[in-house]
């Protein structure tokens, strides 16, 4: 790669969660450039404008509102747009509307000659990063879902209280579709160092089970407690996003839960789901391969026939 080529990240989709990734990109410093790209081209400019009035305060960055001829030279296109979850929706019931907005959109960004990395949060995330690889042709390393990186942070955050740790001690995983059927990784899950299981089985500690369930089923249901509350979820899928993106510019080889197209591994194939993966400069350099016991095999089966189910009548 020519070193003195700006990096640059285009954004479709200036809603809530685009908006608030824009914000946190640019807080972080994580790319040179960033355009911004909506159906409303006036939010699109408003968001550009605003931020752009944010520079003294951070460093040097190019932002503008753009249009799609602008992802020719993107090193990744992040797609956010999309309709998103009412109150007691799922986000399985957004796959009919939001496939056929991907149809357009990625054909656009493909028209315009893009050969970057394609970065997918709208939802249902994992059908919508499958139909983007299949839209767009390109391989499968360079089309990456956001999966369930927020599952995790939001796992390992629920965990750092309980325990009491820093919640980056905490290493555990969320895996399976980014929703209603995910699993939470027990058998692997550890404070630094030490199994989590293991603190259940010692007497003197106050860790249960059941206080351990509790965390996965609030983990589950976050998104329902926040949209019930303020009708959607966006800084923790923001930092989400910048953690992804900064993986990927900075060639970091992180390990990271992105939904990444299986093939073969863990048993499951043809389809893209929550797992951990190796993510650097190129995308996915590799889906991370753990040894499940049976329970959590099974969900995990369970969840890919969910999430195959649900794409059948959109995608063949
Ligand atoms: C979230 O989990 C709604 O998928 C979004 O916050």
């Amino acid at each position: 790669m020519d070193n003195l080529k700006s990096s640059r990240v285009v954004i479709i989709g200036t809603g809530f969660v685009g908006s608030s990734y824009a914000y946190a990109l640019l807080n972080q410093g994580v790319t040179d450039e960033m355009v911004l790209i909506d159906l409303n081209k006036e939010k699109a400019e408003g968001d550009a404008m605003d931020l752009n009035h944010g520079l003294p305060f951070s460093s040097p960055m190019k932002i503008w509102a753009g249009t799609y001829s602008d992802c020719k030279d993107a090193d990744i296109v992040v797609i956010t747009a999309g309709a998103n979850q009412a109150p007691g929706e799922t986000r399985l019931d957004l796959v009919e509307k939001n496939t056929a907005i991907f149809n357009k959109i990625v054909s656009e960004v493909m028209n315009s000659g893009f050969n970057g990395i394609f970065l997918v949060a709208t939802n249902p995330v994992d059908i919508l990063t499958y139909a983007t690889w299949k839209f767009s042709g390109l391989p499968k390393e360079r089309v990456i879902g956001s999966g369930t990186i927020l599952d995790t942070a939001r796992f390992r955050f629920l965990l750092g209280e309980y325990f009491d740790v820093d919640s980056r001690n905490v290493h555990a995983y969320i895996m399976g579709e980014h929703g209603d059927t995910e699993l939470p990784i027990w058998s692997h899950a550890d404070i630094g160092g030490r199994p989590i299981l293991r603190y259940v089985e010692d007497e003197q500690s106050k860790i249960t089970k059941e206080g351990l369930d509790e965390i996965f089923v609030n983990v589950r249901d976050a998104a329902y407690h926040i949209i019930e509350r303020k009708g959607a979820t966006y800084y923790g899928i923001a930092m989400g996003l910048v953690r992804l993106t900064r993986a990927i510019l900075r060639n970091e080889n992180s390990i990271l839960t992105v939904s990444a197209l299986l093939e073969g591994q863990y048993d499951l194939d043809d389809i893209y789901i929550g797992v951990p993966a190796i993510v650097n400069r190129n995308g996915v350099r590799e889906v991370v391969e753990l040894d499940l016991n049976a329970e959590e095999k099974e969900k995990l089966q369970h969840s890919a026939s969910v999430l195959k189910k649900a794409m059948e009548p959109v995608i063949n």
